[in-house]
């Protein structure tokens, strides 16, 4: 029995040290921690509970056959963050590069199944060469194994990825098929096909980071959700990004002890819209001014900014966020805003997440680059989400619900279940100039009378009070009341059942 002991202590210890503390240094040179360091920040203390320390792959050829490290190069277990389950794999580069072999998969299958069927995230940290060269077609059935489970999951349990390393090939297609993925600034990468193949096949010279870095896809392609300095700060964040998240899609959206005051106001919030309706204002000052301690965790901050989302609480519950941004294309739908908010909208609705939709927009950007883009296909995503949605909508339009625009963000007409307009509003088929200029064609060129008749336009029709006479807007407040009629608005639709008809699944227009 001493002997095994020894043993078992002896195979622990070899698999602790992953590729050997020469690979080990090499990581850390690169500004990286070694895949175990990760999870002891990412987990709670001393939670973490491992599986498969003593799986090694199965390959004989290029003799691989007489290098076999225990673990295969992935962790693989559970644990606690903030106290709650969650399931982690977290790829060990210094292990054959964190290359995924047929046993490297089916660990990381293994916990997506347990994930899947105890109803917890699941959290990867992706660091990885990709396929294990070695191995070949074996190596593509796992990750095929590990997309599948990646599908099920979806609208299941959360699914967040950490890229942290490299991530090329097919293997970028698991992050991309999970609910959000984070990227650590300088050290990761995501492509389908790296520089070397691009030079051949476009001749275009770009470097791994400008083809698929953390900057790259924050802002350029909106592949990540967001970007962090360094591998700490990615999983501390994380810690703190799964506070507002619920364990699984039959739970309710999270409630934490709120100490802030519910009737809350703030005076500041009726002066922020300007008289002129053409300048911008910041719509993250209402988001911060509504929310519990003025905390809002916004993801794709950097992408398509005409759209603002992320996560507030209000009296404590976790509530999606989706706002139109004033201050960047004047707020208007393009292509990209309406394919982030849509996916926001859907993961809000598939976790039970109730949505904040606070409106100030002007209409769809219009141009031969958005039709020809298809402004309509991806325009009817965001419609299609919010119709579709079942979760608590409320909405408060700020200043502007002109046109499809003001059907598309929660209106009543699709399932807003509380509407409500600062009396800044303007609810109307379009801004009152464009109007005049088409039902008063024929006074173009004389700008006084278009003046007038601009006016005109704007005192009938430019408010909340024809929308509102219509019971299209449940209310009309004041700004510096929202808090506390949001807190109330919410808590008031908490056990909030609709039900779509049944169907094998909808068809949204992808
Ligand atoms: C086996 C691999 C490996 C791989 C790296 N290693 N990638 N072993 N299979 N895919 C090993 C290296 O041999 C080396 O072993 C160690 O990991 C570290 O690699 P280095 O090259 O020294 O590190 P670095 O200079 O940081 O470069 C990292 C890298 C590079 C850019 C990832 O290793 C690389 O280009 N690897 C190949 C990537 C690739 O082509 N993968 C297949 C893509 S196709 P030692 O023993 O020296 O430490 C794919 C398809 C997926 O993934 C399809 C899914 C459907």
């Amino acid at each position: 029995m001493k002997e095994n002991i020894k043993e078992l202590e002896k195979r622990k210890q070899a698999a602790r040290m992953g590729g050997g503390e020469e690979r080990i240094k090499k990581q850390h040179a690169k500004g990286k921690l070694t895949a175990r360091e990760r999870l002891e920040i990412l987990l709670d203390d001393g939670s973490f509970e491992e599986w498969g320390m003593f799986v090694e792959h199965r390959a004989v050829d290029f003799g691989m056959d007489e290098q076999k490290i225990p673990g295969d190069g992935v962790v693989t277990g559970y644990g606690n963050i903030n106290g709650k389950l969650v399931y982690v794999y977290s790829q060990d580069f210094t292990v054959f590069g964190g290359s995924l072999s047929e046993t490297h998969a089916e660990k990381i299958c293994k916990v997506m199944d347990h994930a899947i069927q105890n109803g917890a995230p699941i959290i990867g940290l992706n660091d990885s060469g990709g396929a294990r060269i070695q191995e070949g077609v074996v190596s593509l059935g796992g990750y095929a194994e590990v997309f599948q489970r990646n599908v099920l999951a979806s609208g299941v349990v959360p699914q967040i990825s950490l890229v942290m390393g490299p991530c090329a090939g097919g293997a970028v297609y698991s992050p991309a098929m999970t609910d959000f993925i984070f990227m650590v600034e300088d050290s990761s990468y995501m492509f389908v096909t790296g520089p070397d193949v691009v030079k051949t096949v476009t001749h275009e010279e770009v470097t791994a980071e400008e083809l698929g870095g953390a900057s790259t896809h924050s802002k350029k392609s909106g592949v990540a959700d967001l970007t962090f300095v360094n591998d700490t700060e990615a999983l501390l964040m994380t810690r703190e990004f799964l506070s507002y998240l619920p364990q699984n899609n039959k739970e309710k959206s999270p409630t934490i002890e709120c100490k802030d005051s519910i009737n809350r106001e703030d005076l500041s919030l009726d002066t922020l819209i300007p008289e002129d309706p053409a300048k911008p204002y910041d719509i993250k000052e209402v988001i911060h001014k509504v929310a519990d301690e003025g905390e809002f965790f916004e993801v794709q901050s950097n992408y398509a900014q005409n759209i603002v989302i992320g996560f507030i609480r209000l009296n404590g519950s976790t509530i999606g966020v989706v706002g139109n941004q004033p201050m960047v294309l004047a707020g208007c739908l393009d292509i990209n805003s309406s394919i982030k908010g849509a996916r926001f909208v859907r993961f809000c609705d598939a976790f039970n997440i109730p949505i904040l939709t606070l409106v100030d927009v002007p209409g769809f950007m219009p141009g031969t680059s958005q039709e020809y883009g298809g402004i309509i296909k991806h325009g009817a995503k965001l419609l299609f989400a919010y119709a579709e949605a079942t979760v608590p909508k409320v909405t408060m339009i700020t200043r502007k619900a002109y046109g499809g625009a003001y059907d598309v963000m929660s209106s009543k007409h699709i399932r807003g279940d509380i509407n409500f307009a600062w009396p800044s509003a303007e609810i109307a088929v379009m801004g009152p100039k464009g109007a005049v200029e088409i039902i008063f064609r024929q006074d173009i060129g004389d700008e006084k009378k278009i003046e007038k008749r601009t006016d005109e336009y704007r005192e009938k029709f430019a408010n909340p009070f024809i929308a509102a006479g219509r019971g299209y807007i449940d209310d009309i407040i004041m700004p510096h009341k929202s808090r506390e009629k949001l807190i109330n608005s919410f808590e008031m639709l908490k056990n909030k059942e609709q039900i779509n008809p049944w169907r094998k699944h909808d068809n949204i227009p992808l």
